[in-house]
């Protein structure tokens, strides 16, 4: 159950077989089988009949205190004669328990498993959940497929090798009377597997460092990546930019070698006004002029994780063959120093002919942005929704856990926050208020594109809103804190995260309902 062209476009690694497996419990054939155990509960149900032909080993170690079924605690019980291994995961409170528990579930299960070098998994879907059965079983698939992605391209044959190898096969099992509903609980197998492979192609983006992940190469691997699954796509060089006047994207770009791009693809699920997804495609800062300190610089490879999360969600639209039409662009290019880089001081123009005072070369992504987003207001969008690693602020503010939110539509933000709840990628949103677009006032052009560290996520929230047309319903994601991961999390390896992916289409399968 591959998606249409894997072998040209998913990494080896990005994707994997996933299946829903109908009962018995007792028979699923694979090499291990998990169980998710609420905190303080004893094996019941599905989880008791496994424990009891393996030996009880669970349910003695439940009794006398030792799993206490603590989010994220494992217990593991080896084959006995004819009996898979058993691997028992807490879920923690009953009252947590929800389709996050499953993803986190299946994540631990699927690591477990690749560690101890199996080739097949199965989880089975644990009782109790507060919502609905199809979202918690994508929940699971999309576990399945996250939790033991890693990047290793760049190692050296007799590494890799020494790497366990990702297991070939994955299964979900939903216990019970699941007749009827047979083709639905399938068909969000196929979801949560698509969506969470088009999610790990985005991570192996971010994680490719600034040299191999260029602009071109960017634009490459979008293009590869839409003619297999069906997009429409576009690339700008240099010279297009200058016909269409991307003043933003050509001053960044100006200090480095690298040519840039802009990365333009869309989705026909549909007629009528698109849905438009704008990602910050820096492949590597390192402020420009307005110079970086060295120590931690290595971590600004990660400056195209809204660029990666726009094409990881194109990709995962078009697999889903979601009713809509749904325009993603992506401006890319390097910001670094050099005698043709940009200045502080200088004035440039961009495609809404608005005047920015650049004073500070560093504030490089809402320069590329609002090039980006002035274009997308042209297409009269129906809604249009950025993602950027635009802020150390937001990282300050919201740490890894959340990323911030800043739109003057209430309706977008009640969709997104919703959208962030089920997909487990959270959003918390900061104010758009007309003070902190003050603070971006210019002695000499219409805007400047800083005001310094004081409300930082916000004054560049208010810069990118300059940019959007009046009337267009538009929201700025900053991610700077939450698309990379500094240590693992159950579905998460540390390191790129892939965040966004998930979170635009739990909103797109929604807001594109015909
Ligand atoms: N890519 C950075 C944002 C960033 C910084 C993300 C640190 C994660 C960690 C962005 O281009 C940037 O440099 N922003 C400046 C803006 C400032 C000059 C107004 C920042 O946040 O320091
Ligand atoms: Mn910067
Ligand atoms: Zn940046």
């Amino acid at each position: 159950m591959t998606g249409p062209g894997q072998a040209a476009t998913a990494g080896p690694g990005d994707d994997r077989e996933v299946t829903l497996l109908p009962g018995p419990v007792l028979d699923l054939g694979t090499e291990v089988v998990a169980v998710g155990l609420g905190q303080g509960a004893a094996p019941a149900g599905a989880a008791e009949a496994l424990d009891r032909r393996a030996g009880g080993v669970l349910g003695r170690w439940v009794a006398a205190g030792r799993f206490r079924g603590e989010a994220g605690e494992t217990l593991f019980v080896p084959a006995g004669n004819g009996t898979p291994h058993l691997l028992a995961v807490g879920l923690g409170k009953e009252a947590d328990r929800r389709a996050e528990s499953v993803r986190r579930l299946a994540g631990v299960t699927i690591r477990e498993a690749r560690h101890r070098r199996l080739e097949s998994a199965a989880v089975v879907l644990p009782g109790g959940l507060h919502d609905p059965l199809e979202e918690c079983v994508r929940a699971a698939a999309e576990g399945l497929v996250l939790g033991d992605w890693s990047f290793d391209e760049l190692r050296g044959a007799e590494r890799r090798e020494k790497l366990p190898p990702r297991p070939e096969r994955a299964a979900v099992h939903v216990p019970g009377d699941t007749s009827g509903k047979v083709d639905d609980l399938a068909r969000a197998v196929r979801e949560g597997r698509a969506v969470a492979a088009a999610q790990n192609w985005a991570r192996g983006l971010v994680a490719r460092p600034g040299n191999v992940a260029t602009p071109t190469f960017l634009a490459t691997r979008a293009r590869e990546m839409a003619d297999a699954y069906g997009l429409q796509a576009d690339v700008w060089g240099p010279d297009k930019l200058r016909e269409e006047g991307f003043g933003g994207l050509l001053a960044v770009s100006r200090g480095s070698a690298e040519q840039p791009r802009f990365i333009i693809l869309q989705h026909r699920g549909a007629e009528g006004a698109p849905f438009v997804l704008v990602g910050k495609g820096v492949t590597f800062d390192a402020g420009g002029i307005s110079l970086k300190p060295s120590s931690g610089m290595e971590d600004m490879k990660f400056d195209m994780g809204g660029g990666a999360a726009v094409l990881g969600a194109m990709r995962a639209a078009a697999e889903l063959g979601l009713p809509a039409r749904i325009v993603g662009l992506v401006p890319s290019t390097e910001n670094l120093p050099s005698g043709s880089a940009l200045k502080p001081a200088d004035v440039i123009r961009g495609v809404s002919g608005i005047s920015i005072e650049v004073v500070n070369t560093d504030a490089e992504g809402r320069l590329i942005l609002s090039d980006a987003l002035a274009y997308g207001s042209r297409l009269e969008p129906r809604a249009m929704v950025d993602l950027a690693t635009l802020t150390g602020g937001c990282v300050v503010a919201l740490g890894y856990h959340a990323s911030g939110l800043m739109t003057d539509d209430d309706g977008l933000a009640a969709e997104l926050d919703e959208a962030g709840r089920r997909s487990g990628e959270r959003v918390w949103r900061l104010p758009l208020w007309e003070e902190y677009r003050k603070q971006m006032d210019s002695d000499i052009a219409d805007i400047k594109n800083s005001a310094g560290r004081d409300a930082s996520p916000l004054t560049a929230g208010c810069f990118l809103k300059e940019f959007v047309a009046d009337g267009v319903p538009w929201a700025h994601l900053d991610i700077a804190g939450t698309a990379w991961a500094k240590e693992a999390r159950p579905y998460q390896p540390e390191g790129a995260t892939g965040v966004g992916v998930r979170l635009l289409i739990d909103w797109l399968r929604r807001a594109a309902r015909p």
